[in-house]
Formats: structure tokens, sequence, C-alpha cells
């Protein structure tokens, strides 16, 4: 397969928070905030892979910052590295401060989708070339990400864990 880059699976999606998303504390509810990150990092998934694909697992999530009632967040989603036939998708979470316009870094997240045909089973992913230094690193990483979610989900033993086990090494 030919392969691809992770820009040409960017997705960009900006929406404000409502009262109705917000916890008592006036800031967007977490479990709001993981459902708009799966939609866009799907639609990133499905943009590289041009397949029917499925959330695999929920790798990472950070919620370094609170975001306030009538926030304008952007979420940016891109395949950060693709293996046979799971994806991982970083993804960034910008607010956007009204006055300046200026934006600051609220959360990210790791999500793994797997591209799967028409009966659900899982089917064969264009490879990826980084191409930018902060692509190059994700990529590197996301091997070690992979085994990780393996061996915390129980599908791989540890001892296989190879990528895993020189970082402590
Ligand atoms: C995700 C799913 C297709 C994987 O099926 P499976 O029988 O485990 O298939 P495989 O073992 O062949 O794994 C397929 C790929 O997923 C990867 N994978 C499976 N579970 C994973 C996990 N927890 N973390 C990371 N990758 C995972 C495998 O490593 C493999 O990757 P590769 O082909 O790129 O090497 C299957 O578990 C499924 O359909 N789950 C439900 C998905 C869903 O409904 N999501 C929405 C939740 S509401």
């Amino acid at each position: 397969m030919k392969p691809k880059y992770p820009i040409d699976s960017l997705t960009i999606h900006t929406d404000l928070v409502l009262p109705s998303e917000t916890n008592p504390l006036n800031n967007l509810f977490g479990g709001e905030l993981l459902a708009r990150m799966d939609r866009a990092a799907s639609i990133a998934a499905r943009r590289h892979s041009r397949r029917i694909v499925v959330t695999a697992s929920v790798n990472h999530v950070a919620f370094n910052r609170s975001i306030p009632l009538g926030s304008v967040v952007t979420i940016e989603a891109k395949v950060s590295r693709s293996f046979r036939s799971s994806m991982e998708v970083y993804i960034d979470v910008w607010i956007e401060d009204r006055e300046s316009g200026g934006r600051a870094k609220a959360n990210e997240a790791i999500y793994t989708f797997v591209a799967v045909d028409e009966t659900g089973r899982p089917t064969e992913v264009p490879p990826i070339e980084p191409q930018s230094d902060i692509e190059k690193i994700r990529f590197d990483a996301a091997l070690r990400r992979k085994q990780l979610s393996l061996v915390l989900a129980g599908k791989m033993n540890p001892h296989d864990a190879t990528e895993l086990k020189a970082l402590f090494l």
C-alpha cells in the first residue's frame, strides 16, 4: 500500500462549551470532551485508512486544564502511526482566548482505532511517513504505547513487550 502522511488525516473540530455540557463548577464535563475527541479521532483514522474504523482503546488522556463554560474548544486529531490494522491517533485540545484570539493547550489524548471490513474483521491500513519533528517523535514512541496498551488489556505477555522493556534496561 502507498504510504500516507499524518497531515492527510488531520481533523479539526471547533465548538463552544454550552451550559448542558458543564459540571457544577461550570467547566466542561470530562465525558463530553472524551466524546468529542473520539469523534474527531475516528474521522482522522477513517481519512488515513478509508475504511470502517472502531475505537480499540483510549490509551492516554491528560485533563491538565479545565475548560470553562463559553470556551471555544478546538480539537486537532492526526494519525501518528499505523501498524497492520491499527492506528494510533494523537489528539491536541486547544482553547481560544476570547479577547486576544491566542490559543492555549488544554489537554491531549491518544486513542487507538482499528480498521475493519464489513464483517468487523481487522483489515490492513496504509503505512505512514512522519514529516515534522513532533510527528517523528510521536511515531517513534507509538510502538511502545501500543505494547503498553496490549499488556494492560491482557492481550500481550509483558515478556514480549520488547520496546517497553528497553525503557527500563
Ligand atoms: C478492536 C477489535 C476490532 C480488535 O479485534 P481483535 O480480535 O482483538 O483483533 P486482533 O487481535 O487481530 O487485533 C487487531 C489490531 O488491534 C490491535 N489492538 C487490539 N486491542 C488493542 C488494544 N487494547 N490496544 C491497542 N491495540 C489493540 C492489535 O494489536 C492489532 O493491531 P495490528 O493489526 O495493527 O497489529 C475488536 O476488539 C472490536 O471490535 N472491539 C469493539 C470495538 C468497538 O465497538 N469500539 C467502540 C466501543 S463502544
